[in-house]
This record gives C-alpha cells, structure tokens and sequence, in this order.
C-alpha cells in the first residue's frame, strides 16, 4: 500500500503519513498532498513545493517528470487535461491540452478502399500520431498559474531524463507488449541491445533531456516552431505521417469551463468536453441518486450501477466529440431530468443494449496525478498518449515519443477502437479536431471534504471514477478506499459487465446472471488510481497512490503553523 508513507523532512516542510493532527479551524489545508504514478514524478513535485513553488509548478514539474519516467503512460508528444482550482479567487478550470488531429486528416483516412478499417493504422507509426498539446499546456500552465519560472519546475525531469530512471516490472510488461511496433529511435531509448531491459537496469533519454531544455529557454515555440518543429516535421513525413509545419505552429491550448453538478451533498467538477468524462460521469451520477444506494442488496446495487453505465456510455457514443466541432448540449445531458427520462426504463432485469437507440469510440495506458498546496490550491491530472508508448513512434534525435490518440476517433461508424468503444459522427475525424477522451481528472467536494483523484484506464477510466465517487458518497473519506476499491464497468458496447477478479462476491454474480447480465471476468486488475483528501474540520490530509500501479503519494506537513 502506497499511502501516504513517511518521506523525511525538509526546510520548513515536514513529510509524515495521514496527519492526525489536533482538529482546529483549517481555512487552508496543513500543508501538500501528492498522489503520482512514478515515485519520482511525485518527488519532481516535492522538490518544486520545497523550491516555494505552488500546485501548478507543481503539476508542471509533475508532467514533465512522467513524461520522462513512464513513457508508457503520457509524454511531451501526448496531451491531456489539467484541472485546476485556484484558492484564492475559487477560479476553476480545465486546461485543454489534447492533441488535435492534423490538417491533412479525414474522416476515411484509416480506410482502404473496400471501406474497411486498415488494421493497426490510427496505432502504429506516425500516422497514428495527432498533434501533440502537452508541451503547449505546461507553457500556458507555468506563465498563467504558476509562481516559478517554468524552467524552474522542469528542471527535475530535465535530470531524470539525463541521468536515467530504473527499469521496474511494469516497465518490462509494457515494453514487452509494445516493442514490436518501436522503430529504431525509440528501440535505442527504451530497449538495451534490441532486448527488454532487466529490472534495475537504467534508462537515459538524452535527446528528450535537450527538447525539455529547449522548452525551457524558448517555451512554446522552443517545440512548436524552430529546429525541433522542423525535425519533427521531416521524421514524421519521412515515415508516412502527415504532419505539417502549420499544424504545430497553430496548436493552442484552450481553457474550458468544467462540468459541474451534484449528487446529494457532493459538488462534482469534472473534465469538459473533448473528454466524455465529466459528462458521462455527472449521468451515471445523475440517474443514480433516485436510488438510496445504500438500501438495496448487493445485487440490485451493481445491477442499476450497470444499468446508469450502460446508459451514459451509449449516450458518449451518440453525442460527444470535439466542442469546436459538435455543438454538445451539456446542460441537457448532465440535468435532473434528462437522467430520470433515461433512466426510467431500468427494470429489473438487464437492458439488453441493442434495445437502446443504437449510436451510429479510446486509451488504455494513459497517467494521472493529484495534487493539493497549502494554500488549498488543487490539480486534478490525466495526460495521455493513448496506448502503452503510443504510437511507439520516436522522431530522431528529438526524445520525443509520439502518441496515437488519432485511435480515439471513430475510424468508421461502429467499428470499435482498441478500447472496444465505438461511435459516430460527433467523433469522426476532422483536420484541427480532437479526438473524444475518457479521461476524468475530477474534484469531490462536501462543506468538510474535499477530494481530488483521477485514473488512467481507457473507456474504464469514467467508471472507476463512478466508483470511487459513490464509496466517497457512502462515507469512505479514506484515499486509500478510494484507490483500492473493487473494480466493474459497462460501456454499453460490448454488452457485458467487465469486472477485476473477486470484485464481485460469486452470490452477486449469479444474481446477476439471473437479471440477464453478461458477465466477463477479467484476468487481471486494472487502473492506477491517485487520489488526495483534505479533512478541513480534522485538519487533516491524506494522500494515496493505487497499490495496483507503482506510483506513491505524499503528505507533506508546513512545519510552520
Ligand atoms: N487516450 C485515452 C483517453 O483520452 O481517454
């Protein structure tokens, strides 16, 4: 268990587990919590709250720390959404950092011409590959949110990806699945003579240490324009991509509104459009509140947590996409209503899905961190490059490692994607558009508590979320219930309840079977939850990182008050 473990002290700042501290008034929480998937990506943000930096220099340093130490996960050649929330004034908002699609995408470009999805097209090789947001966001993150110099708060994955990060179990599993789509440059970074290295074994990255550097001088366009654009340009188009030096001279990063509501005494904020997840999220939420959930027996409880699943998700496929591009009602689909009209059908038996109008589709590996300042500022994160190392793509000479993310658009109405999503032309490929996402950085928040946890895990991502919300609704205010809980999801297509191994008691499950539920049980547990609570009438925090990832999680004490 990677809860919030002792870390030892430094200036100012004392490091010790959940903080039982004498309740007192708390206007401000007692000092930091971080929750990351790397433990060095969480000491990249302990060093940045050591240098006096706030939770967006933080988040920045976080970013490009994972960038460096889970390649598999995110990167400077992925995207993702920022949340934040800034004490001070109560600002909120998402920062949009995915990628967008290129201008010479369209919506048939994975086709052949029989009409068919060529197989492995929008995965493998650059072009796969959407126009990268991460470097663009953590610019605009540092200059707009930030209290230190960006070059400051990058200058601890600058280190790691100079020095060299050690090889972990994880990292082999995923090398192992992914080596065979690496070309040579990214072979020579994370493979050791053409093998999947040994635990232990150290893995140095000095082009990328050059690209964060060069950032670092230049900000935007030290990648956006410039040498490093143009060599990203030439690789790209040299191996079939489509790249072109306006795509990357005009990505933007934009600031959305979040999505927000309520489930009983909870306020929810969420991740806006081009991400399902707070949509999706706030309907599941929705629908289920006519229910006490505490009531019912076990097997009516994951039978209408199915059912709002199923339901939402096959609302995703019908309606979302890029907001640049689909006018998205979203009051309408995160209302009161508009819950109980969809879920006033839910019986006791299972909906089968091909009843519900049929829709006319996204990432596993992914990475997500939270963070809380003392000055109770909060960043909720989850970046991506979609499927484990992406594209497996590296442009050479650049460190940087292209994502797929272009597998999250709809290559062809109902043909599911690698995560078996589907959808239609609300997610259709555009030139400038960005692809549909499940990611869910998310904020919970009662008048005592607040919350702040997110997960990679493709289109299971917004159901682990659910999860994690309704045990936080029942009274779990640990973090490490939150990211050890039991896991079990619908995504409406395929029809069938996905659930991790002993998630559901064997009596659930043929209850369940009796309601006409497919079952599917999974080998293996999945998602990395990371999540950080602050107690305000305890005065207390607590921070936890899922024990079925390899990440760890701080609380840091101000020593000062
Ligand atoms: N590629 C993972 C996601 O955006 O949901």
């Amino acid at each position: 268990m990677k809860l919030s473990w002792t870390y030892g002290a430094l200036a100012g700042l004392l490091l010790l587990a959940a903080y039982p501290a004498a309740a007192q008034q708390a206007p401000r929480p007692p000092g930091w919590a971080i929750a990351t998937a790397h433990p060095l990506a969480t000491d990249a943000g302990v060093e940045i709250a050591r240098a006096g930096g706030n939770a967006f220099d933080a988040a920045v340093a976080v970013s490009a720390a994972l960038a460096v130490v889970e390649p598999m996960g995110s990167g400077m050649g992925g995207g993702g959404f920022w949340l934040l929330h800034r004490a001070a004034d109560g600002h909120r908002v998402m920062v949009d950092g995915r990628e967008r699609a290129p201008q010479r995408a369209h919506r048939d470009i994975y086709l052949d011409a029989a009409g068919n999805v060529r197989p492995r097209a929008s995965l493998d090789g650059p072009l796969a590959a959407a126009i990268p947001g991460q470097p663009a966001a953590l610019v605009h993150i540092a200059a707009r949110y930030g209290r230190l110099p960006l070059a400051r708060s990058l200058v601890p994955a600058i280190r790691f990806a100079r020095d060299g990060f050690p090889v972990t179990e994880r990292y082999r599993r995923l090398v192992k699945m992914r080596m065979a789509a690496f070309n040579t440059s990214a072979g020579r970074v994370y493979l050791i003579d053409g093998e999947v290295p040994d635990v232990g074994d150290v893995i140095k990255q000095p082009d990328l240490a050059s690209t964060l550097t060069r950032i670092a001088d230049e900000g935007a366009a030290g990648f956006y324009a410039g040498p490093l654009a143009r060599r990203l340009v030439e690789g790209v188009s040299a191996h079939g991509g489509i790249w072109g030096a306006d795509d990357l001279s005009g990505y933007q990063v934009v600031e959305r509104e979040p999505i927000s509501g309520t489930y009983r005494d909870i306020e929810v904020t969420s991740a806006a459009p081009p991400s399902s997840g707070g949509i999706v999220l706030m309907a599941m939420l929705n629908m289920l509140e006519r229910w006490n959930m505490n009531r019912v027996t076990e097997v009516e409880r994951v039978h209408r947590i199915v059912e709002s699943m199923r339901r939402a998700y096959r609302d995703r496929a019908l309606y979302l996409g890029d907001p640049d591009f689909v006018a998205i009602d979203s009051g309408r689909l995160t209302s009161k209503d508009y819950a109980r009209a969809l879920s006033d059908d839910i019986g006791a038996g299972a909906t089968p899905s091909r009843e519900l109008d049929p829709p006319r589709g996204e990432g596993r590996d992914t990475t997500h961190f939270s963070i809380l300042d003392p000055a109770g500022n909060r960043v909720a994160a989850t970046l991506s490059i979609n499927y484990p190392f992406g594209s497996g793509f590296m442009v050479a000479g650049t460190g940087v490692l292209l994502n797929n993310e272009m597998d999250d658009f709809v290559a062809k109405p109902g043909v599911a994607n690698v995560y078996g999503l589907i959808g239609g032309q609300a997610n259709a490929i555009a030139p400038g558009k960005r692809p549909l996402s499940s990611m869910t950085p998310t904020f919970l928040e009662t008048k005592d508590t607040v919350v702040v946890l997110g997960t990679p895990g493709g289109s299971r991502i917004i159901s682990m979320v659910l999860l994690a919300s309704l045990k936080f609704a029942q009274g779990a205010h640990d973090a490490e219930q939150l990211v050890t809980l039991p896991r079990f999801h619908h995504q409406y297509v395929p029809d069938q309840i996905v659930f991790e191994p002993d998630a559901i008691a064997q009596a659930t499950l043929v209850g369940l079977k009796l309601k006409g539920h497919a079952l599917k049980r999974r080998d293996s547990p999945y998602g990395n939850m990371q999540a950080v609570i602050w107690r305000k009438r305890e005065h207390r925090l607590q921070a936890a990182s899922d024990p079925r990832g390899e990440g760890s999680a701080v609380v840091l004490l101000d020593a000062s008050r």
